[in-house]
């Protein structure tokens, strides 16, 4: 699709930060992060130039799941504070001229919900159909084990099913027991939610992240996987994931809602097992569903099917290849986002960088210009600006999310050591991705709390962002850069995007071309120099470095040789490059001085004007 610069919507060129707030700020002294501790580091956000902020739920929840339980979609947990600190928030972001991001949870609600309470209470209750409500399997008295309605597991492992004495049924649950699955086939069901939503964007929030949205159609009749698993349950997320109502659904949604709001807003849905082809049918503007999706495609590539914690190796290949097959799928219609880490992932550069002492900051660097450099919208996730790595838990009583203490049971029934089971939790669990942020090196880490309810990183003060603020070379400053330069140039935000050496095993290499402009990228994801000669990439003459990761006292390689981790964006100039139809092989001197410590100040100044009305008058 050729976007043009001038009517592109606004997220094409902005950057979006999670905040996943139990973790972010802790205002009150509790122990877990709330909405005044998020009020507390706007500077922070504004300071790193992203343009929307995408806020993890805060509603009334028993914080079973995090607050993806939630038991009233229009109120604020005690915990984080109150709706008018969410008001203060959202008019506090406005005034930064940042944008909120709602987090909606529109395919369960929590049991304590009193939607839920009234529906088990009788099969009259107008509520009843406003869940998945199922007798047990013939023959089997409701609790026996075997009784499911059909053999399905759970997202969070175990039965899909719970059986409730009250309603003396059983209610379907994709993710833990106290999150039942809303009947999105019931039209009340859908009016409820969309007014609710209605009342969100008269609020002022900015759009929504909509939490495992293709789910919330089923595949009718709810019926029993062919195959079971280890555990004796099915595989029915084929019955569930983009079911045959989804478009439909998602169409009467932005119809109902996002129709009206007369503001661009954005919306990205979770979606599980959606592939680019399917992306495309959600994201495309014409058929009016989603701005854009997160596919979890490039983040189960590193373990066994179905397992997410059997953890396998994750050659660069495929990693790459699975991004650019995205970026090719959603180049004439759709959008993609862009993310590496989030709050269900374990820290980015733990898992596809290096994080050892010596590799922390500059593969985090690296990681971040090969992400930020693709085409689409860029999430943050708190603390990966900081380049945080996973935390080392000691013991397996030490993890909280539900995800990681059910796998330790279900582990057990494999007859996997507790040691085999910690490091695989090392390695994956979600607790990861939340404990708290490092403001500065403080033994409370700035958070605001002596006791927080998952524990700082021990080496936090190596990462905390006060230092980072002050030291031009750190990952927070190449975040920032990285963020300004998509604001600063149409070609990253809207330029094509073509692979380079998609084979090799260590270098991650492509090219963005939009009209005139095009930029090369090129990161070495290995700790070992790279030698560009061989490697398909030509670094043309007149090649510009925009954008390094080196610090000033770390020793260049020679300009055809990448250092370890070392990332480089290159600005060329395509016509010419094309003119002569050759250019310096990696191995040959440029002619043009490369920087390698870089100052996008000016390159932002004049970018930046490019999305100006009189710019664009004048070109
Ligand atoms: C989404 C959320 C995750 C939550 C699940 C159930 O995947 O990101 O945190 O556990 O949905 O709501």
């Amino acid at each position: 699709m050729a976007l043009d610069p001038a009517t592109a919507p606004w997220w094409t060129r902005a950057t979006v930060y999670q905040v996943y707030p139990r973790s972010f700020g802790d205002g009150d002294g509790d122990g877990v992060g709330d909405l005044r501790g998020v009020l507390a580091h706007l500077d922070h956000l504004e300071a790193l130039g992203v343009e929307a902020v995408w806020l993890s739920p805060v509603y009334p929840s028993p914080m079973r799941d995090g607050g993806y339980d939630v038991a009233d979609y229009q109120g604020v947990d005690p915990l984080f504070g109150t709706l008018a600190d969410l008001d203060a928030l959202i008019a506090a972001l406005h005034a930064r001229g940042m944008k909120l991001i709602l987090d909606v949870v529109l395919n369960h609600t929590s049991d304590a919900h009193p939607w839920f309470q009234a529906s088990r209470r009788s099969p009259d209750d107008p509520k009843r159909d406003w869940y998945w409500w199922r007798p047990p399997r013939p023959g089997f008295r409701g609790g026996e084990p075997g009784a499911e309605p059909t053999n399905w597991r759970g997202y969070f492992g175990g039965p899909a099913w719970t059986y409730d004495a009250t309603a003396d049924a059983y209610y379907l649950h994709l993710f833990d027991t106290s999150q039942p699955d809303l009947n999105w086939e019931h039209p009340p069901v859908r009016r409820a939610l969309f007014e609710m939503l209605r009342w969100w964007l008269a609020r002022g929030v900015d759009g929504f992240r909509m939490d495992v949205i293709n789910l919330v159609s089923k595949d009718l009749p709810l019926r029993d996987a062919p195959d079971r698993g280890p555990d004796g349950l099915g595989n029915g997320f084929p019955f569930v994931e983009s079911g045959p109502r989804i478009h439909e659904f998602l169409q009467e949604l932005h119809r109902e809602v996002l129709g009206s709001a007369g503001t661009v807003l954005l919306t990205v849905g979770e979606m599980l097992g959606v592939t680019p082809e399917q992306a495309v049918a959600f994201t495309d503007p014409e058929r009016r569903e989603v701005d854009m999706v997160f596919t979890f495609e490039h983040v189960t590539l590193d373990q066994a099917p179905g397992d997410k914690f059997d953890v396998r190796p994750l050659p660069l290949p495929l990693l790459k290849g699975t991004l650019a097959r995205w970026q090719e799928a959603l180049a004439d219609r759709g959008w993609n986002s862009l993310y590496l880490g989030n709050h269900d992932q374990p820290r980015a550069v733990s898992r596809f960088g290096d994080d050892r002492p010596a590799w922390r900051e500059r593969s985090a660097k690296a990681l971040a210009t090969v992400l930020h450099l693709h085409r689409g919208t860029p999430f943050v996730y708190q603390g990966e600006e900081l380049g945080m790595p996973n935390h080392p838990f000691a013991s397996l009583d030490a993890f909280q999310d539900v995800e990681s203490t059910n796998y330790v049971r279900f582990a057990r029934t494999l007859g996997l050591s507790d040691d085999a089971i910690l490091a695989r939790l090392n390695a994956k669990s979600r607790d990861h991705a939340r404990t708290p942020v490092p403001w500065t090196a403080a033994p409370d880490g700035g958070f605001g709390s002596a006791t927080p309810w998952l524990p700082l990183h021990p080496d936090h003060a190596t990462f905390a962002a006060d230092a980072q603020r002050a030291d031009p070379h750190s990952v927070l400053h190449h975040y920032r850069r990285l963020i300004a330069l998509r604001r600063a140039l149409p070609v990253v935000a809207l330029g094509g995007f073509r692979p380079i050496a998609p084979d090799h095993e260590r270098l991650w290499a492509f090219e963005r071309r939009l009209g005139d402009e095009a930029l090369l990228v090129v990161a070495n994801c290995s700790d070992a120099d790279l030698p560009l000669a061989g490697t398909g990439v030509t670094v043309p003459y007149g090649a510009e470095l925009l954008l390094g990761n080196l610090r000033p006292e770390d020793a260049p390689g020679d300009r055809g040789t990448l250092r370890g981790w070392e990332a480089r964006v290159l600005r060329i100039e395509a016509g010419r490059d094309r003119a002569q139809g050759e250019g310096t092989t990696g191995d040959e001197p440029a002619r043009t001085a490369m920087p390698l410590v870089d100052d996008l100040r000016r390159t932002v100044r004049t970018g930046g004007r490019r999305f100006t009305r009189d710019e664009r008058n004048e070109r």
